[in-house]
């Protein structure tokens, strides 16, 4: 759909309504997306703004509660329009959440824009200028990504900080995903939002995934094997404006977004369930305000598939499901704590309750998250930084009941929910590097 078209079809839809009103999305998401729906997108948005992509991975080791999240980004606001441009070039993110150990680490590099390229569709790669690859994404085929990469004594002047770690903790990752399911929500809304304000984008592609290889920090070698003790998640984002409050209002909660993620892997690959959804409540511009959205992919089993969007615009909301209506998709922020880290302080919500309800099926999640869960990842973006407190093993109890029959399909607690919640707060963080490659 054309941007034009949007626009006059919501300001008809709005013309002719009172009230509160659904408007159906057509089609569905994409299952099992292809390489091409992943790819780096930089030149396809507007030259004259700034742009920023990242590729996000979670690898969970299930038998010992412990987690890394690897990120692996761009942002780019150089020989734009903007006048304000701090942070310009490649940024690579690891962190650990280990809730056996207690023990919580995130060690970020960022590099000049010269050291980063993207070749082919998505393969992501920084290289020092003798052109020796120290992080790369390579895409081998629709379902198969190999992630790498070499925090070392040689990149030590590319450190931006370690939290909980010393600058020089050397660590190295080799990653192979092999996907089990994947979802983007957003296909139709790619050409308005390119249009429009590059309102952020979200492509869960590869929710589940085996995953194989190795992990070694300080030289303690962690094994990642194939098998169902394990499993990765990655999805990417992408746009040219970050979530964020209406100009000047003074900062809102309610702004933020939300990322809520459960997957009971099984060794049967086809008895696999994983869910994922995310929202978002964001100021876009002064024509369309405030943009509300919320997706999600539940897959009971390799056959039973339900998903949900919901876009929310002015007072008129465009939606679909698979599965008969979209009745309820909602979420409950509750327990807030005050929390201060070497970063500033930031309130965040430690449970987080989702109900999902589509003709037949009602899902909830409700996440109970620890402070201890989570690292605060930095998403970097023209002058400022963004927090995503993003909890890893987190309890959570996942109820399913199929309506008609009453019938539980699920009921249980794990500990292996992720969750998050990302808003703009007031930040202090170091200056990256001065003298980067
Ligand atoms: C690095 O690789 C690029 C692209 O393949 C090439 O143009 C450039 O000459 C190489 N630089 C060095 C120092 O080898
Ligand atoms: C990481 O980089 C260091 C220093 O350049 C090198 O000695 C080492 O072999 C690399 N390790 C891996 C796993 O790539
Ligand atoms: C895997 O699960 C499916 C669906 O429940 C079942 O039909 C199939 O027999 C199972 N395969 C094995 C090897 O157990
Ligand atoms: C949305 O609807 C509410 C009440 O129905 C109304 O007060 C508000 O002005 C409407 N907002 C927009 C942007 O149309
Ligand atoms: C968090 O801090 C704010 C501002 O200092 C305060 O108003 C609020 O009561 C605190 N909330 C909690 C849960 O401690
Ligand atoms: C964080 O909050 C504490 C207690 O409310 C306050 O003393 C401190 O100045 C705040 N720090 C920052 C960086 O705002
Ligand atoms: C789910 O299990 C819990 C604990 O066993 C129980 O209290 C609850 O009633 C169950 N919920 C449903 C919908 O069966």
């Amino acid at each position: 759909m054309a941007m034009q078209s949007l626009v006059f079809l919501l300001v008809a839809i709005n013309y002719f309504t009172v009230g509160s009103t659904a408007v159906p999305l057509p089609g569905n998401g994409v299952l099992q997306p292809s390489l091409n729906y992943q790819r780096y997108r930089q030149h396809e948005y507007k030259k004259y703004l700034p742009y920023y992509q990242w590729w996000y991975y979670w690898i969970r080791d299930n038998n010992n509660d412990r987690h890394y999240a690897i990120a692996y980004g761009t942002t780019l606001c150089k020989h734009t329009d903007t006048k304000v441009c701090m942070y310009d070039g490649a940024a690579v993110g690891f962190s650990v959440v280990d809730n056996k150990r207690n023990f919580r680490m995130q060690k970020y590099e960022f590099y000049d824009r010269n050291a980063f390229s993207v070749e082919g569709i998505f393969n992501y790669k920084i290289h020092a200028n003798t052109n020796r690859t120290i992080h790369e994404i390579l895409p081998i085929d629709d379902n198969t990504f190999r992630i790498s990469g070499n925090m070392s004594k040689d990149t030590i002047d590319n450190v931006w900080f370690c939290d909980g770690c010393p600058k020089d903790l050397e660590i190295q990752w080799d990653l192979t995903l092999s996907r089990i399911y994947g979802w983007y929500a957003q296909d139709i809304f790619e050409e308005p939002d390119r249009v429009l304000e590059g309102v952020i984008m979200w492509d869960t592609y590869s929710h589940t995934a085996e995953v194989e290889g190795f992990v070694k920090i300080k030289g303690e070698e962690f094994t990642i094997t194939k098998d169902a003790g394990f499993r990765a998640y990655g999805d990417s984002n992408w746009g040219e404006i970050m979530p964020s409050s209406p100009p000047k209002q003074k900062p809102n909660a309610k702004y933020a977004w939300g990322w809520y993620y459960v997957n009971i892997p099984s060794n049967n690959q086809s008895q696999e369930f994983s869910i994922i959804a995310g929202t978002g409540l964001t100021y876009a511009d002064a024509l369309l305000k405030t943009m509300d959205a919320r997706f999600s992919d539940i897959r009971l089993d390799a056959t039973t598939h339900i998903e949900l969007r919901s876009v929310t615009v002015w007072n008129i909301t465009l939606d679909s499901c698979n599965d008969g209506k979209l009745h309820r998709f909602d979420v409950e922020r509750s327990n807030w704590v005050n929390v201060t880290d070497s970063f500033g302080n930031a309130t965040i919500p430690l449970r987080q309750l989702v109900t999902m309800e589509s003709d037949n099926y009602l899902i909830t999640m409700d996440f109970k998250s620890l402070e201890t869960n989570y690292n605060r990842l930095l998403f970097a973006f023209m002058d400022y930084v963004f927090s995503d407190f993003e909890g890893l093993g987190v309890s959570t109890d996942v109820v399913i009941i199929e309506k008609v029959t009453g019938k539980v399909l699920r009921n249980e607690t794990v500990k292996s929910g992720g969750v998050e919640y990302g808003y703009r707060f007031d930040i202090n963080v170091p200056p990256v590097p001065s003298k980067y490659l």
